[in-house]
């Protein structure tokens, strides 16, 4: 087996909220010390990471001074100096403080959502000043428990209302920026706004400059909606809008679980892996976890670690299923190669559908071997070949 250790080409990186979680959850206080940024951008280059991102209030506590503001970023920066970390994605925290109880963008309260368009704009122009190109929006509280409460197809005008208001705002700049909308499906909120990756999709192209938005996956939101991950993904890159992607794991329909890369779904895990590197995706491999709170400081990064590592396995395994001759012949024998291949010949049109006959009893008698296929997937993911 290889040398497995991460280096920044493999461009892994971290919320400063991940292994900054301090375990508070609905029914236990918090059960580790708060964690410094600057502490958090040495000990993540130390394990090899590319990058680090943030949401505002994670670098910077809400109600600092501008001159504590201009305190910790200078630190911050130096940090990401001396050990060349870099910046590549931010976020905003539309959703801890009372104010945003009923969302960001699509609170009913006119002026909250004139709010968090302010605290939206102000963190894009220190996200640019960093070097972040993506912007990951996240709805948090943008939601419902009840239908009478919420005017949806309202919500989804304002949605497009911010979105449209800050594309313009980052041309109106120059900046080199485009969003990433991370969809879930349900928690804080009982039903979140964009739920899925195909919701977020359509979403996108109903806005005024679609070529600056496209999506943040993540592994265990698809999954808490009993999706398939991979397939969402890959309908993202299909449509060219995989900006980001957030990795963790997740264990089925459950609550937000954001255990760590590769704990929860391993198969699924490996298809995505092979789909990622496959796919030319040249992005972050963002990680978006929790240590449970279980761990101690030593288990966080225990846990980053395994993270970092899980992606190499799975992308060590993934290759050599790609490149065993018997998977090749396996894949032709299950006609996979045949569906990239167009149905009707350049020139061809509905009169040669019309002028030709299938053999019906051949074509329904034909098996398609992917048992086969799939049992090699697995020997190759348990290292038994
Ligand atoms: C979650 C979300 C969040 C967002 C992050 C970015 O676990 O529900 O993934 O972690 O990714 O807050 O805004
Ligand atoms: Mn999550
Ligand atoms: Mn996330």
């Amino acid at each position: 087996m290889s040398d497995l250790r991460p280096t920044p080409e493999d461009r892994f990186s971290f919320g400063l909220w991940t292994v900054g979680w301090r375990g508070v959850n609905t029914f236990g206080d918090p059960v580790r010390p708060v964690l410094d940024p600057v502490d958090a951008v040495h000990r993540l280059a130390d394990l090899g990471a590319y990058g680090v991102t943030f949401h505002d209030d994670d670098l910077i506590p809400p109600g600092s001074t501008p001159a504590e503001r201009e305190a910790i970023l200078r630190r911050f920066r130096g940090a990401l100096d001396a050990t060349g970390v870099r910046v590549p994605m931010v976020t905003t925290n539309l959703f801890s403080h009372p104010v945003f109880r009923d969302g960001g963008f699509t609170s009913n309260s006119r002026d909250v959502r004139r709010y968090a368009l302010r605290k939206v704009v102000r963190n894009i122009d220190l996200a640019v000043s960093l070097g972040a190109r993506t912007f990951v929006c996240w709805g948090g509280q943008d939601g419902a428990e009840t239908e009478a409460g919420k005017d949806q197809q309202a919500a989804l005008d304002r949605l497009r209302e911010a979105f449209d208001l800050l594309c313009a705002y980052v041309l109106d700049q120059g900046y080199d920026l485009r969003f990433a909308i991370e969809p879930k499906p349900n928690e804080p909120r009982g039903d979140v706004l964009l739920p899925t990756v195909g919701h977020a999709l359509a979403f996108i192209e109903r806005l005024a400059h679609p070529d600056m938005v496209g999506v943040n996956p993540e592994v265990g939101h698809e999954q808490m909606a009993g999706l398939n991950f991979a397939h969402g993904v890959a309908q993202a890159l299909w449509a060219g809008k995989l900006l980001h992607i957030d990795l963790n794991g997740q264990r089925g329909v459950k609550y937000d679980q954001d255990l760590r890369f590769g704990a929860g779904d391993l198969k699924e895990a490996f298809f995505l892996v092979d789909l990622l590197e496959r796919s030319g995706y040249e992005g972050p491999r963002h990680f978006d976890f929790k240590p449970p709170r279980t761990e101690d400081v030593s288990g966080v990064w225990e846990s980053a670690a395994g993270c970092m590592r899980n992606y190499l396995l799975l992308k060590e395994r993934a290759a050599a299923f790609r490149a065993d001759p018997e998977v090749v012949t396996a894949l032709a024998e299950a006609r996979v190669p045949e569906l990239s291949e167009p149905t009707l010949s350049p020139g061809e049109g509905v009169a040669d559908l019309l002028g030709e006959e299938l053999d019906l009893e051949e074509a329904g008698r034909r098996g398609y071997h992917f048992e086969r296929l799939d049992q090699l997937a697995l020997e190759h993911l348990l290292g038994a070949r």
